[in-house]
Formats: structure tokens, C-alpha cells, sequence
């Protein structure tokens, strides 16, 4: 059901009516008890269309909870019952939506709740706005300027604890997000009489009171106060007490919130002080002294007071004094000084305390405004709320109640303009014809006290500023004279016979016909409080204090500055400020909040009909309603117009297609409601009377309950049919999952039986086919064992009958051969003993000749020259044939070897079997030599280029280039020398640098000489007479002795075709230039290691050592 219908209207649940609009019959006694029946349940709010009627319900209601904001946020305004939240809701949407300026304008009279209403909104917007840092700093200043201004200008009267004393406009400003930038208050006429006398059972403002219960002693110790209420004269003291208000608590409270707001630490003093100073004037007191001239001149009792309070604000003690002593009036340039009597110094005390007290609350407004102007200069748009004082009717009224009538009355006036300018908007808007409307205009009323000529307020300050005696009665009198005729105006001396018995008009009163009711003023007072004087000598000595509030506070103070135009008179400069005001609301889109109080008592639950009634009345309530319902009592768009009642119709029902308005229309003809009843604007049906829509409201409930239970009635047949559906599907899986079940084992069990069954079968075939097998494989072995006997006794039987061929054939043989034998015996008899014997040997020879070969063949050793081994001689017969097989095999295996040679190794070979034929077992060191290759060239002579003119001088071959070690003749030591074999000669040369020494052609060398010994001397012996010959044969030594000998021998031998002659003997001679030397060789000692040692023994003999 609740799904069904998506939007709530205001209709559903309601109790009494929520849009009085609707309310039939209307008048003022079905009026208040709608009002009586919503607040019993209450139910506080309740519409006058979209103004919204309020009233006080004394008790906290939990309907101002974050869930409730939630529940009105973007809601429409007629969706829920009747809210201040849905009015803060719309003006906020159509402020950030559509762009529109708004104002909040709440009204009431004291105690109505307006202050609480404006709190209500702006928390409302606080919560429903844009959030983040700054803007949460920007609405935390906004909502805590309230305490302060609450603390400074709020006070407890008889009617209401918290009772506001200035009236309060506040511009709430927003980006174009509809995030808020800051603010901008106004403030209206505080109540500043209330500073010097408060009447019976009020107090004065909160501040005093908080200041003295909250301060620490120290803090008041320096505002030099007590905590004393009943020391100060400016304190009340029948109710300095409020139950429920804990002034201590809300002390804290407000310099917390001065804080927030911005306020410096200095400031904050700053104005405690001046709160402090105002609170002590009060205790100043005068006491008249006379003077010489008969006049009572007053003087201040007691100086103390007076004193302190100059310490407090740093004025000079006797500039303040003189002040409240005499009196300087200026006039055309004249300064004349009268003294001020008892009452004129009270009246200039008292001047003063409201004064300072009303220009602080002004500066604290300033200075608050200060703090939360916005700070970009982007456009704004921007939510007024006004919390002003509601009308006020006393039993005594004075000029404030004048004051603050006239203003209601200003306010009467737009909210009828603007009332009835938007329900003829509206209706052109729709297109509905506008009939007028029967209203009564206040205009006239405002217009008898603000007309510049002959208003109230023109004449008042006429006579303020004429010269001569002016009284509160001169006011009248001029009064009775202007506005006697006035419909509105009474007095007692008017001169309109009518009020001439009237005994209920006193004397010095006069009474206005307000829109809201009569009021009786009494003049008393009005002239001194429009002028609301302050002698010039104050503020003179205020300026000069040496305390920066206060000496802002008064700048006319300043005597540069000093202007002889009287200041405008407090209604005048009200009457502007609420000019601009109205001027300012004008401009904006209005939303009304109207304040009522149920009762006297500050009570809950208490609803004074009477009461209620006399404020119904005189807030044109009633007035409202039947502007509001003139033509059309209700009105609503076609779309929610027909979602709410499209049920009531069959083709509506349960989708309209075409357009709303046509939807509306069928919906309309099909319920037969008299076309007198209903008008079709635009957007909206405009129904005429409430009974039509109540009675459309009653078909819907009725409807609505037919669709329940049709609904239910499907539902429950969807739900059992869904439900039989559910498990009818789900037997069926059940089932079927069953039968799968079953049948899987019945096969499983089937298929198992077959497979036992089935290798039964196999097994017995199996065992059967191997049984066969068997048999098979057994017959075909016995055949074949059979066959194999067969084959065996065949084979033997054959085998058998072979061997007795055999050896029967053999036996023939023999037989044979016996039989031959003896035939060739005995014809050969005779030739055999001749020639056997030689034949035999020879066949014996030749076949053992035969053998040894063969095995020969066998036994060969390698190819090897150097192989030494031979096979054994097998028999002694062959021992020549073996040695000679021997050799020619090695000559044979020698010439093979030999003919593997290159030329060059043939050479060496022909050198070295050269001197093996000269040396071998003749000389000691030969052995060694056969090892050694020879090499001839030791010396690189081309390569070393020490040698280079040598190798110049030796143009042949050189075949021995050898360092030998030359023996000298005279002592036997040795000389390195440089051997060299050409092809022609001998050379020797020196080592060092190749220079030559000596050269032998090789014709002139007769014998080489040398031990039998393993030592490497040499003799070259000349030919005698040679040219080479006269220096002596050479004696040299070295370690190539046997190649060099070769290598000389072979030259030699080739180059003179004569053999050299080689002696080798231990003792040999040399010839050395003239003398034969002997040289002998003898065993030495081998302490010289093997190096053999030569000494000359004397002239014939050199001994060599060898070791
Ligand atoms: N909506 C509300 N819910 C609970 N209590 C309320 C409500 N509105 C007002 N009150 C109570 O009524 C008292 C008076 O309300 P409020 O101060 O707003 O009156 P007012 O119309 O501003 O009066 P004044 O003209 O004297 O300033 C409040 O202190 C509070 O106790
Ligand atoms: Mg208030």
C-alpha cells in the first residue's frame, strides 16, 4: 500500500484540518477549535495556504530532530503535514533553485515563539546547506551571533522569560551553490528604558544578571562589581531569579559564542566594562544643596561610585561630575550654564545609562556584522529573516507600544499587498478569471500615523522641536486638533461627538482602531522619548574618556565636530528605519510565520480560546483565509492532482497516457462534481469549495480500501498460487532425482550381474579352449617324440648299416691294399735295397727344409737395424744356412732402412761413418760424439753483426764456424779464437771482433794431431816453408773435436784429392816458429772436475792433464 503510493500529501492522517483553506464552515469559532484540536495532539503547526500558523507549545516536541530535517529536505511543500521546516525548505530551494530573494517574516506577540521560529529556520538552513570548513565556520558564526544578541538585548518580561527587546533583521547570504557567505543584521529600537527601571516582575537584561552570577571573582574584581543583585539600584529585584535560566551557564555561553563570532579579548573587556559602568551609574545618588540664588542645586552624595566608575572608563572625575551638575545650552554662539536640580541630574543619570547601554547594543550589532559579512564581492542571493516585536496591547501604552504597532501595522500592510498580489498573480497566471475581494486596507491606519503632514509621528516631532513650553499634553491637545476626524483616531477631547460619554478614555490618553484592535496610548513620556536627550555636557565628557569603546560610542562628543542641528527624533528615525525595511521586503519573495501564544501562563498544554481568539483576530487570520480562498478554496497541479485521485475513475485508472490536465478533466466528468465547483487553470485545478475536496478525499479512502483488499486479495492468491507453483516444481525435481536414483542402482546392480556372469562365461570358455589347447599341444608333442624316436631308430638303423658299409669297405681296402702290398713286395722285391735309401733321405731332407722355412716365416724379427733379436737355430744341420739367413736379412732390413734417407741425411750419415772410420776404438771421446748431430755452423757469423766485416772477408761456404780455445806456446793457457772451415781454407779469427789472425789455404795443412784420450786438444800441423807455416803449427783445443777433425778430413780429401793424415798419439810433436815442442798426455787428477789442464814442463815439453 505504502509502495503504491510514492507521494504523501498533506491530506493523509490529518487531523482537523492542516490547510485551514480547507476549513468548512469558516469562521472564527471553527477557526480556534481546529487550532485547539491540532495543538491537543500536537500538531502546532498549522497552513493558511502557504503562510504558516504557529503556535507556542511551551515544551520541547521531538520534531526538530536531524531525522525530521531529513524528512522535509526536498520535499514538497504540501507532501507532509504542516512544518516550519517545510517553509524553510521552499524558500531555501526556491532561493538556490530559482534564483528568488526570500523573506522569512515572523510574527506574533511576545512569547508567540518568533525567536524560536527564526532559530528554527536558520538551524533548518544551516543543516540542509552546502557543508565543508568554511562554510561550516561561516554558519557557526551566523547561529552564535544569536546568544550574544540574546544576552545583550533579550530580558525576562511578565510575558515571556526570553523576551527580545530590539527588534531583529537578519540577511542570510548565499553563493550561488546555495552555500552560505555570511550575513548582515539590522536591529530595531532596543527597549533601553528597561536599562533604568524594569516594571514589577520583569527583570533587566539578561546581561547584568550573567555578569554578576557568571564572572570569576577576579574578572568582577576588575569591573570593580559584586556579586550582589541588590547592590545595584538598576536591578529588579522581585525577579532576579528566572526558574530554568542559569544565568551562570548562559554567561559561559555568551563569551563563547563572542569568541566564535570574532570578538578580541580586548573587545570583550572593553564591553564589560562599559556593561560594568552602566550597572554602577545606577548607584550614583544626588542629594539637592541650595545656592545663593534660592535654586536647589543637586551634588552627588556619596563619590566612591563615581569614582570607580572613572577608573572603570578612564573619564576624569570632575568632568563627569560637573556634568551631572550643570547644564551648557549653546545658542547663537552663546554658551549659557544653568545648574541641574535633584530630578534634571537623575533624569541626565539616567540619560546617560540608557544611552551607553543602546549605543553598545548598536556597536555589538556593528561589530557582529563585522565578523560575518560575506567576503567575496560575487553576487548573492539572500534570505532575509525578521524576528520583530508582534503587536502589543497593555493595560498601559506607552510610546514603545506606539512604536511597535505602527510597525506591525507596516507589516499587516505587505503581507495583505503581497498576499493578494500573488493570489491575482496566480490566477492570471492560470488563466482563471480574478473576482475581487473584500478585504479591509490598513493603509488608512498607516497612513494616520506616519503621514508626514498630519501623522502622529509628523506632529509628535513638530512638537518636540517647537519652541516654548512642550508638554505630553500640548501633544495631545495638537492631536485632538488634527486628528479628530480620523475614523480610526479616539480621545477623550476629540471633537468627534461620538467619544464625548466615551468614560473609558481617560484623559491623557488617546486610542487607535488598529487593524488588530483598539489601543489606548497614554501620552505620557512621548515627547521626552522621541527627543531622547542627553545633555550635550555628557556626551562631551564621554568622548573625552580614555576608553576607546566609549569614546567611539558618543562622537557628537567631539567638540570639533559639534553640531548645533537637533539629532532626529527616535520616531523619526524609526519611522525611516522601518521605510527601508518595507522597502527591503518588497523586493522579495515573502514566506509568513505567524506566532500564537495558547496562554498566559507559560504553560504547556493549556489552549486559551480566548486568548487564541483575540490573536486570531487582530493577526487577520481569518482575513487571510478568505483572501486565500476568495475564488478557489484549494488548488493543486494536474500531475500530483491526478496521482492522487486517478483511482477514482475507470479510465484513469491504473495509468493515465494522455496529458494530466485532459486525465483530470475525464476524472472530474466521470465523478459528476458540479462544474460550478472546479475551474482548470494552466497547471492547476482550482477547486472552489473545501466540501468538494473533502468529499474526493472520502471516495479515495473508500477507493483506497477496495484496493487494499483487492491487492491483498491478488497478493495472497499470488502468493499461495507462487507457493503451490514452488513446490509443485520442486516434487517434480525431487521425484525425478528419486527415480534417477533408483534407476542408476538397478543398473549398476544389472551391469555388475552381467559382468560376474559374463566372466563366468569367459572363464569356463577360457578354461575349455586351454583344455583343448592342451590336448593339442600334448599330441603334437607325442608325434613329435614319436616322430623323433622314429626318426632316431631310422637314423641309427642307417647310421648302424653306414658304419657296417664302412668298415666293410675299409676292410676291403686294407684287405686290398695288404693284398697289393704283398703283390708289389713280391715283384719289387729284387729293385728296393739299390735306391730306397737315398730316396728316403731325400724326402726326409726336403720336408724337414720345408718345415724350418714355414716356421721361420713365422718367427721373422722386425725391420729394425738396431733389432738384435734372431729365432733359435731348430736344428744343428742349419746352423751356417741360420747365420747366413741372419745376416742377409739384416743387410736386407739395412738397405731398407737406408733407402728411406734424403739426400741430406745421407750426407750426415756419410760424416758420421766417416768418423766413425777414422775414430772409433782409437780415441777416447769418439763414444760421446756418435750421439751428437754436427752441426758445423755453431756461430751464426751473418746474424751477429759484431762479425759482419768477417763475414765480408770469407766470400765461400763456411763449414765450421766454431769458438776453439787456441794453446799458447809460452805458458799453455788458453785464447778464445774463432774457427773457420771454407771450403779452401783455415781461419782463425778473433772472437771479440772477428778481425782474422790467421788463414791456412788447406793445400798447407800436413797432419792433424790428438790423444788417444777423452780430451778435446788438436794439433793442425803445416807444411814447412808454406807462408802460412812461419808463425807454427797450431795447438788448439775444443769441444767438437771429432766432427771438426771429419769435417777437415773430408775437405781436405775432396778439395786436394789427398788424404789427410789423422795421428793419434799420447805424445806427439809440435812445430812452434824455430822449436819442436813435445806435447804428452798423462792421467791427471780429476780436482779440476773433467776439464783437462795443459802446463809447459819446460822448452820441449808441454804435459797435458786429462782427467
Ligand atoms: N517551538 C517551540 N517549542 C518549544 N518551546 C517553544 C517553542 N517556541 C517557543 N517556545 C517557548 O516559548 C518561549 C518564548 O518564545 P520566544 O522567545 O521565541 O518568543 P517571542 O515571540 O520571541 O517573544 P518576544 O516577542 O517577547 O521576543 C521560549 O523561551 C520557549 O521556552
Ligand atoms: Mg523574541
Amino acid at each position: 500500500m505504502a509502495k503504491m503510493e510514492v507521494k504523501t500529501s498533506l491530506l493523509d492522517d490529518m487531523i482537523g484540518v492542516g490547510d485551514m483553506v480547507l476549513l468548512e464552515p469558516l469562521n472564527e469559532d471553527s477557526f480556534i477549535n481546529n487550532l485547539k484540536k491540532r495543538f491537543d495532539h500536537n500538531e502546532v503547526y498549522t497552513y493558511i495556504g502557504s503562510v504558516v500558523i504557529s503556535i507556542n507549545p511551551y515544551r520541547s516536541l521531538p520534531i526538530y530532530t536531524p531525522e525530521k530535517v531529513e524528512e522535509y529536505r526536498n520535499r514538497n511543500f504540501y507532501e507532509l503535514s504542516p512544518h516550519i521546516f517545510a517553509l524553510s525548505d521552499e524558500a531555501y530551494r526556491s532561493l538556490r533553485d530559482q534564483d528568488k530573494d526570500q523573506c522569512i517574516l515572523i510574527t506574533g506577540e511576545s512569547g508567540a515563539g518568533k525567536t524560536e521560529a527564526s532559530k528554527l529556520v536558520m538551524s533548518y538552513v544551516a543543516a540542509v546547506c552546502g557543508k565543508g570548513a568554511e562554510v561550516n565556520q561561516v554558519k557557526e558564526q551566523l547561529l552564535q551571533s544569536n546568544p550574544v544578541l540574546e544576552a545583550f538585548g533579550n530580558a525576562k518580561t511578565v510575558r515571556n522569560d526570553n523576551s527580545s527587546r530590539f527588534g531583529k533583521y537578519m540577511d542570510i547570504e548565499f553563493d550561488f551553490k546555495g552555500d552560505p557567505l555570511g550575513g548582515v543584521i539590522s536591529n530595531y529600537l532596543l527597549e533601553k528604558s528597561r536599562v533604568v527601571k524594569q516594571p514589577r516582575g520583569e527583570r533587566n537584561f539578561h546581561i547584568f544578571y550573567q555578569i554578576l552570577s557568571g564572572a570569576s571573582e577576579e574578572f568582577l574584581c576588575k569591573l570593580k562589581l559584586e556579586r550582589d543583585f541588590s547592590r545595584y539600584n538598576y536591578l529588579g529585584l522581585d525577579s532576579a531569579k528566572v526558574n530554568g535560566v542559569d544565568d551562570a551557564s548562559n554567561f559561559r555561553t555568551v563569551r563563547n559564542a563572542m569568541q566564535i563570532v570574532g570578538f578580541m579579548d580586548h573587545e570583550t573587556q572593553s564591553v564589560f566594562e562599559v556593561v560594568a559602568a552602566v550597572l554602577k551609574l545606577g548607584n550614583i545618588e544626588f542629594k539637592p544643596e541650595s545656592r545663593a540664588n534660592g535654586l536647589d542645586e543637586s551634588k552627588i552624595k556619596d563619590k566612591n561610585e563615581l569614582k570607580e566608575i572613572c577608573e572603570l572608563t578612564g573619564i576624569d572625575q570632575s568632568v563627569l561630575e560637573r556634568a551631572f551638575s550643570f547644564r551648557t545650552v549653546e545658542a547663537k554662539q552663546e554658551k549659557v550654564s544653568t545648574t541641574l536640580n535633584v530630578a534634571q541630574a537623575y533624569y541626565a543619570r539616567d540619560a546617560l545609562a540608557k544611552n551607553l547601554y543602546s549605543r553598545l547594543f548598536s556597536w555589538l550589532v556593528t561589530r557582529i556584522n563585522e565578523s560575518i559579512k560575506a567576503q567575496t564581492k560575487v553576487r548573492k542571493k539572500v534570505m532575509g529573516v525578521l524576528d520583530i516585536y508582534g503587536f502589543e496591547i497593555f493595560e498601559d501604552n506607552s510610546f514603545e507600544q506606539f512604536i511597535i504597532n505602527y510597525c506591525n501595522e507596516k507589516l499587516q500592510q505587505i503581507f495583505i499587498e503581497l498576499t493578494l498580489k500573488e493570489e491575482q498573480e496566480e490566477y492570471i497566471r492560470e488563466g482563471i478569471e480574478w473576482t475581487n475581494i473584500e478585504y479591509f486596507n490598513n493603509a488608512i491606519i498607516c497612513d494616520l500615523i506616519e503621514n508626514n503632514q498630519t501623522g502622529i509621528l509628523a506632529m509628535l516631532d513638530e512638537e518636540c522641536l517647537r519652541p516654548g513650553t512642550v508638554t505630553d499634553d500640548t501633544f495631545l491637545e495638537k492631536l485632538n486638533q488634527v486628528c479628530a476626524t480620523h475614523q480610526h483616531f479616539e480621545s477623550r477631547m476629540s471633537k468627534c461627538s461620538r467619544f464625548l460619554n466615551d468614560t473609558s478614555l481617560p484623559h491623557s490618553c488617546f486610542r487607535i482602531q488598529h487593524y488588530a484592535g483598539k489601543v489606548m496610548y497614554q501620552v505620557e513620556g512621548f515627547v521626552d522619548k522621541n527627543n531622547d536627550l542627553l545633555y550635550r555636557d555628557l556626551s562631551q565628557a564621554m568622548w573625552k574618556a580614555n576608553h576607546s569603546l566609549i569614546k567611539a560610542l558618543f562622537p557628537e562628543g567631539n567638540p570639533a565636530k559639534i553640531n548645533l542641528k537637533r539629532p532626529p527624533t527616535a520616531g523619526s528615525q524609526f519611522k525611516a528605519s522601518v521605510a527601508t525595511l518595507m522597502k527591503n521586503l518588497q523586493t522579495k519573495n515573502p514566506n509568513y510565520i505567524r506566532c500564537i501564544k495558547p496562554n498566559d501562563k507559560k504553560a504547556a498544554h493549556i489552549f486559551n480560546d480566548a486568548l487564541v481568539g483575540h490573536q486570531i483576530r487582530y493577526l487577520g487570520l481569518l482575513e487571510n483565509v478568505r483572501v486565500r480562498r476568495a475564488g478557489y478554496a484549494f488548488r493543486q497541479a494536474y500531475e500530483p492532482c491526478l496521482e492522487r485521485y486517478k483511482m477514482l475513475c475507470k479510465q484513469t485508472w491504473p495509468h493515465w497516457r494522455g496529458p494530466a490536465r485532459a486525465g483530470v478533466e475525464v476524472l472530474f466528468d466521470e465523478l459528476g462534481i458540479p462544474e460550478e465547483e472546479f475551474s482548470f487553470g494552466r497547471s492547476k485545478i482550482f477547486i472552489r469549495n473545501p466540501r468538494t475536496l473533502f468529499k474526493l478525499e472520502d471516495l479515495r479512502k473508500q477507493r483506497l480500501e477496495d484496493l487494499a483488499t483487492l491487492i491483498e486479495k491478488i497478493y495472497r492468491g499470488w502468493k499461495c498460487r507462487t507457493r503451490f507453483l514452488l513446490m509443485k516444481k520442486s516434487q517434480i525435481v525431487i521425484a525425478s532425482w528419486v527415480r534417477r536414483y533408483a534407476q542408476q542402482k538397478r543398473y549398476q546392480k544389472i551391469k555388475s550381474s552381467a559382468i560376474i556372469v559374463q566372466s563366468y562365461i569367459r572363464g569356463w570358455k577360457a578354461r575349455k579352449l586351454l583344455r583343448e589347447l592342451k590336448h593339442l599341444k600334448r599330441c603334437n608333442e607325442a608325434a613329435t617324440v614319436i616322430a623323433a624316436y622314429w626318426h632316431g631308430t631310422q637314423a641309427r638303423r642307417e647310421l648302424k648299416r653306414l658304419k657296417e658299409e664302412a668298415r666293410r669297405k675299409h676292410a676291403v681296402a686294407v684287405i686290398w691294399a695288404y693284398w697289393l702290398g704283398l703283390k708289389v713286395r713280391r715283384e719289387y722285391r729284387k729293385f728296393f735295397r739299390a735306391n730306397a735309401g737315398r730316396k728316403i733321405y731325400e724326402f726326409t731332407l726336403q720336408r724337414l727344409m720345408q718345415k724350418y722355412f714355414l716356421e721361420m716365416k713365422k718367427k721373422m724379427p722386425s725391420l729394425s737395424p738396431i733389432d738384435k733379436n734372431w729365432p733359435a737355430r731348430p736344428y744343428l744341420f742349419l746352423d751356417s744356412t741360420h747365420k747366413e739367413l741372419k745376416r742377409i736379412f739384416h743387410l736386407w732390413r739395412c738397405k731398407k732402412y737406408r733407402d728411406q734417407f734424403t739426400d741430406q741425411q745421407k750426407l750426415i750419415y756419410e760424416e758420421k761413418l766417416e768418423a766413425s772410420e777414422l775414430f772409433k776404438d782409437k780415441k777416447a771421446l769418439y763414444p760421446a760424439s756418435v750421439g751428437q748431430p754436427f752441426q758445423g755452423a755453431y756461430l751464426e757469423i751473418s746474424e751477429n753483426p759484431k762479425y759482419k766485416k768477417l763475414k765480408d772477408a770469407v766470400d765461400e761456404k763456411i763449414i765450421i764456424a766454431e769458438v776453439v780455445n787456441k794453446i799458447n806456446r809460452a805458458n799453455g793457457k788458453a785464447t778464445s779464437r774463432i774457427f773457420l772451415l771454407t771450403k779452401n781454407n783455415v781461419l782463425l779469427a778473433d772472437q771479440k771482433n772477428g778481425t782474422i789472425k790467421s788463414e791456412v789455404p788447406l793445400g798447407d795443412v800436413t797432419k792433424v794431431s790428438m790423444s788417444s784420450q777423452n780430451d778435446g786438444f788438436f794439433a793442425v800441423h803445416l807444411k814447412e816453408g808454406s807462408e802460412a807455416a812461419s808463425k807454427g803449427d797450431f795447438l788448439l783445443s775444443s769441444d767438437h773435436l771429432i766432427e771438426m777433425a771429419t769435417k777437415l778430413y773430408r775437405t781436405t780429401l775432396s778439395q786436394t784429392k789427398q788424404k789427410l793424415n789423422i795421428e793419434i798419439s799420447d805424445e806427439f810433436l809440435v812445430q812452434f816458429k824455430q822449436d819442436k815442442v813435445c806435447v804428452k798426455f798423462i792421467q791427471g787428477s780429476q780436482k779440476n772436475g773433467n776439464i783437462p789442464t795443459c802446463k809447459r814442463k819446460n822448452n820441449r815439453l808441454l804435459e797435458v792433464a786429462v782427467p
